[in-house]
């Protein structure tokens, strides 16, 4: 609870006018006094009263000093007043106000201290960063410009603070520029062509986050660049060396697979039994070796886009046929009854080697993912203009949630009724691939433990005279490497 205040003050002051100016009329009227005497009487009354006044008066020029000192900086500074009057009171009020201001400026100097630290801190985070960060305001002027945007750009802090974005850093998608209008937007993230300072391109993928309008930063978005051309040359350099690594590779195992057929074929009833089995096992080695190498090719060229495939018009059936005589041999061993229902098929447009190879990936995929006694039965349907071939089997069939990852490089399904079948995970890709580029779609139904069912379409060659005429220009563009798709 506050004293109560003071009220002494004006009594001092008041004894001091009754000092000086009723004690001398009083003795005057009842003191017979000379003149000279009654005159010297009120001087000295006077000189007493002015002093009291001066000695009550004191302590104002104290606190007049002590506010001085403590508007020149002296924060210690603290009133020492003990008159017993108002002063007093002033005084005790005043070592108070001083005490809060010096409280909270020491804050005020903490909070400053804690504010430059954070900054730093943020500075350094910033500038380590090898992402380039540039933050713009509202107006889509910017704010911030970090190291790795300077070095992306080649232009400096001082150069690009607070100049409008779309004035100074350039974006563009294919031959279009991309406006601060469209990538300062939430979730945007796109592959862009970064033109710097002098003219210089650089790939990066561009990023923006939107600032909460509720910070006060004045900030409005904040946009990442990420610099893809070291990935991209660390992608070229894995390429080339899968491609290098697997051509060397090819060419001795061609010869390995080519003389252990010789040596199977003619040696067939002079070695012993135990030798031919052996001998047998090295043939299927090689061979697996041999697709595998073969799968790892055709991956490097779709990557590379240098996939290539021809789109003619070709007999079906004949192919069909062949690649189920082909397995049938590896059905039989699994006791798997195989069994082919397609008869009088109409033409497709397709690259007889690759769409080959599209059907010995389905059809030994059913086999390897079938129990002994199942059952593998490939068909064929007719849509208007579609000719739509499905291989459907009665194996260990592939969980839910593992169906929108089959087409996918190097996917495998990891449950137990497929553990010991061996494979890399490529064939259904390098299919998707060869099916997508021969126009048709390729896809997958199944539920576990109740067998799959793999469909493909292939175009039909009985189409119009324009159909016909825009695949062959499609083929040819394929095949030229003018068109890429
Ligand atoms: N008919 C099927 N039944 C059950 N699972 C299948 C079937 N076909 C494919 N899968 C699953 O899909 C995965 C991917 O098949 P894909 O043909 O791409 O590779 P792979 O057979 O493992 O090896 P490879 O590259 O030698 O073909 C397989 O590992 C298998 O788990
Ligand atoms: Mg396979």
């Amino acid at each position: 609870m506050d004293k109560p205040a003071k009220k002494t003050l004006h009594l001092k002051i008041a004894l001091a006018i009754i000092f000086s100016a009723l004690l001398p009329a009083a003795l005057g009227l009842f003191i017979p006094l000379t003149p000279p005497f009654y005159i010297l009487i009120g001087i000295g009354c006077s000189i007493l009263s002015i002093t009291f006044l001066f000695w009550t008066l004191k302590p104002l020029g104290q606190l007049i000093k002590n506010t001085r000192e403590f508007a020149g900086g002296s924060l210690n500074i603290r009133a020492d007043i003990r008159s017993g009057d108002e002063f007093e009171d002033v005084g005790t009020a005043f070592n108070l106000m001083v005490d809060k201001i010096s409280k909270t400026l020491q804050q005020l100097e903490t909070d400053r201290d804690v504010t430059v630290s954070e900054k730093n801190k943020l500075n350094e985070i910033l500038t380590t960063l090898i992402d380039g960060i540039i933050a713009v305001d509202f107006n889509k002027n910017i704010l911030l410009f970090n190291k790795s945007a300077q070095e992306l750009t080649g232009f400096s802090e001082t150069e690009v603070l607070g100049k409008p974005i779309d004035q100074v850093i350039h974006f563009f998608a294919d031959q279009d520029e991309i406006l601060s209008k469209t990538y300062c937007k939430e979730n945007f993230n796109q592959t862009a062509k970064l033109i710097g300072k002098s003219g210089k391109q650089t790939r990066i993928n561009l990023m923006s986050t939107q600032v909460d309008d509720q910070t006060q930063s004045h900030l409005s978005s904040v946009l990442m660049l990420h610099d893809l051309s070291r990935e991209e040359e660390l992608e070229q350099m894995k390429l080339d060396f899968v491609s290098m690594a697997s051509h060397e590779l090819k060419t001795p195992l061609t010869s390995i697979v080519g003389y252990l057929s010789v040596a199977l074929n003619e040696n067939k009833d002079k070695i012993p039994a135990e030798s031919l089995q052996l001998l047998q096992k090295a043939f299927t080695s090689a061979q697996q070796l041999q697709t595998l190498i073969q799968n790892l090719l055709n991956v490097n060229k779709i990557e590379r886009d240098k996939f290539t495939v021809s789109n003619e018009s070709v007999d079906y059936l004949p192919i069909l046929s062949k690649v189920v005589e082909d397995l049938r041999n590896q059905a039989n061993q699994k006791n798997i009854v195989l069994t082919l229902k397609a008869d009088n098929l109409q033409k497709v447009f397709a690259d007889p080697i690759r769409i080959a190879e599209v059907l010995t990936n389905l059809v030994a995929n059913a086999i390897n993912y079938t129990n002994p006694g199942g059952k593998v039965e490939i068909t064929t349907s007719v849509s208007p203009t579609e000719l739509i071939t499905t291989i459907s089997d009665t194996g260990a069939g592939i969980p839910k949630e593992a169906i929108s990852h089959l087409f996918t490089k190097f996917f495998r399904v990891s449950n137990l009724e497929q553990k010991g079948n061996k494979g890399t995970g490529l064939g259904l890709y390098i299919s998707k691939s060869i099916v997508e580029k021969l126009r048709g779609k390729i896809w997958a139904e199944s539920e576990e433990g109740h067998g799959s069912k793999f469909s493909f379409t292939l175009p039909l060659a009985t189409q119009t005279a324009g159909f016909l005429d825009r695949n062959k220009f499609t083929a040819q563009a394929i095949q030229s490497g003018s068109l890429n798709y």
